[in-house]
C-alpha cells in the first residue's frame, strides 16, 4: 500500500543553508514534501532559497505568533511535521501543544552543553573554544517549551583543534548539519 506523503514545514530566519539542503533532499521524494517556509525576518537569505525553489513562505509577526502559533494556517496546509533550521523565536505553547512530538530542531553543539537562550550562531562556537573543549558537533532534538531542551534524537561530533577559530569550527559544524539533518528527518518520517 502506498502511504500518503508527509507534509513538512521548515521554520527558518537566517541564511537558510540547512533549509536548502533539506529542500533538495526531498525534491523528488515520494515520502514527503516541503510545503512551506515559515520566517520572521524579511531580510533572511532563506527567502531567496524559497523563491528559487518555488516554496511558499508564511511570514510571521511576533504578536500573532505568540498568540496563535499560526496553528490554523499550518493545519489548513495539512502540515504534519515542523523542522526548525535557524529559527530564533521560542515557540509558543499553543504551537508546541498542537504539534507535540512533531517539532525538531538542530543545534550547532553537543547539548545539553552550550545551549539555552542566547546560545546561537558564533556565540556557541566561541564558548566551546573558550572552554578548550576537545570536541563539538551537532544535536538534533525534539522541541519542548524550553530552549534547546527536548529529547535528543541524534548527535555527531567533530574535533576542536588547538588552533581552531570560530569561523573554522562554524564551517565544520555546518558541514555536519548539511550531511545529517536531511537524512535524520527522512528516518523520522516513519514515526509521524
Ligand atoms: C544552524 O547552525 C543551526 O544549527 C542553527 O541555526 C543555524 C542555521 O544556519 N539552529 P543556516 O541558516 O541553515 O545556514
Amino acid at each position: 500500500m502506498t502511504q500518503e506523503k508527509k507534509h513538512l514545514a521548515i521554520f527558518a530566519s537566517g541564511t537558510g543553508s540547512n533549509a536548502q539542503k533539506i529542500i533538495r533532499h526531498f525534491k523528488n521524494s515520494t515520502r514527503a514534501t516541503i510545503d512551506i517556509i515559515v520566517c520572521n525576518n524579511p531580510g533572511a537569505g532563506v527567502l531567496l532559497v524559497a523563491a528559487n525553489e518555488s516554496i511558499p513562505v508564511l511570514m510571521v509577526e511576533k504578536k500573532s505568533f505568540t498568540d496563535s502559533g499560526y496553528v490554523e494556517e499550518l493545519k489548513s496546509r495539512r502540515i504534519d511535521f515542523i523542522i526548525l533550521a535557524g529559527f530564533l523565536w521560542k515557540l509558543p505553547p499553543v504551537l508546541i501543544d498542537a504539534y507535540h512530538g512533531k517539532i525538531i530542531n538542530i543545534h550547532p553543539a553537543l547539548l545539553p552543553s552550550y545551549g539555552g537562550k542566547g546560545m546561537y550562531g558564533n556565540a556557541v562556537h566561541a564558548a566551546v573554544i573558550e572552554a578548550k573543549e576537545k570536541q563539538s558537533g551537532i544535536t538534533i532534538h525534539y522541541v519542548d517549551d524550553k530552549y534547546d531542551h527536548g529529547e535528543i534524537i541524534f548527535q555527531k561530533t567533530c574535533p576542536v583543534n588547538e588552533n581552531e577559530t570560530v569561523e573554522s569550527l562554524a564551517k565544520k559544524v555546518h558541514e555536519l548539519e548539511h550531511t545529517y539533518y536531511p537524512e535524520q528527518i527522512e528516518k523520522l518520517l516513519d514515526k509521524i
